[in-house]
């Protein structure tokens, strides 16, 4: 039987890391490859027909180069954007997308009020609106598009300043109005774009003490990718490794030296 090939992961830049972390735990027998497309980042701000472009770009890599067994979309908006296109155009490949965890979110909150921090392209998607409109009124839903956040975390990750995104943090969170498990607060915050979890510390720290519940699906994608391959007929159980015994192999369109930086810390 040919070996399988590694499993493809991609962001625009360092955020999907939240997300092959969850993958290395969940997979432990799996290689992945990592492409973050930090020459063309950030997605958040950039229009849907650029964002499909540069998704397919990475899968016709990904695929051609690295001969991927399955894709996982480790951001939230290049899923908005691409996963159903995607999908459609390469039938044989299982792809695993992520999207804002509002379902959870409502199965978690008591107050019945929800926020959600995601990218302007992430929200203004016609999926992530058909997603929010299938909840109807069981919830109050309030979202906010975090302009430049995804940018300052994927600019100071790697680092010890982290000024420019905690400014940021600050702000959003300020403006989703009270937070806390008061009647009518939000306690749920759904973190919908895969950079955000790299800064949880930040987040933490504006939250003051406040008792809201993060959500992040990194985990869910994980397990959702390990049953999409457990379903496939016949898989190899033992993985050859690549030179050197890697279970990962990074690369950047832009450079590689803040993934490198990143993944030491992250993963
Ligand atoms: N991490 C990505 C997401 O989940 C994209 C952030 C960006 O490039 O703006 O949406």
């Amino acid at each position: 039987m040919a070996p399988q090939g590694p499993i493809g992961v991609f962001d625009s830049g360092i955020g999907g890391l939240s997300v092959l972390r969850a993958l290395l735990a969940e997979l432990p027998h799996e290689r992945f490859v990592y492409l973050a497309d930090n020459a063309h980042a950030p997605y958040g701000e950039r229009s849907h027909d650029f964002v499909l472009a540069r998704s397919r770009a990475v899968r016709r890599q990904l695929v051609d180069e690295h001969g991927i067994q399955a894709l996982v979309i480790a951001c939230n908006t290049a899923t908005a954007a691409a996963v159903h296109m995607l999908r459609a155009e390469s039938p044989r490949l299982p792809i695993v997308g992520i999207e804002p965890a509002l379902k959870p979110a409502v199965a978690r909150t008591r107050t019945g009020h929800i926020g959600v921090l995601a990218t302007r392209g992430t929200l203004e998607s016609g999926k992530f609106q058909a997603l929010r409109q299938s909840l109807g009124d069981t919830v109050r839903v309030t979202q906010i598009a975090c302009d430049g956040l995804a940018d300052a975390i994927e600019k100071e990750a790697a680092g010890a300043h982290w000024a420019g995104a905690t400014a940021l943090i600050e702000q959003y969170v300020g403006a989703l109005g009270p937070l806390g498990g008061a009647p009518g607060q939000i306690d749920t915050l759904v973190l919908g774009c895969t950079h955000y979890p790299l800064a949880a510390a930040q987040f933490d720290a504006s939250l003051a003490g406040r008792a809201v519940t993060l959500i992040d699906p990194a985990h869910a994608v994980a397990r959702r990718t390990a049953a999409v391959l457990a379903a496939r007929p016949a898989p190899d159980p033992s993985p050859h490794a690549l030179p050197g015994g890697a279970r990962v192999r990074l690369l950047a369109s832009g450079g590689p030296s803040a993934l490198h930086a990143a993944a030491r810390r992250w993963l």
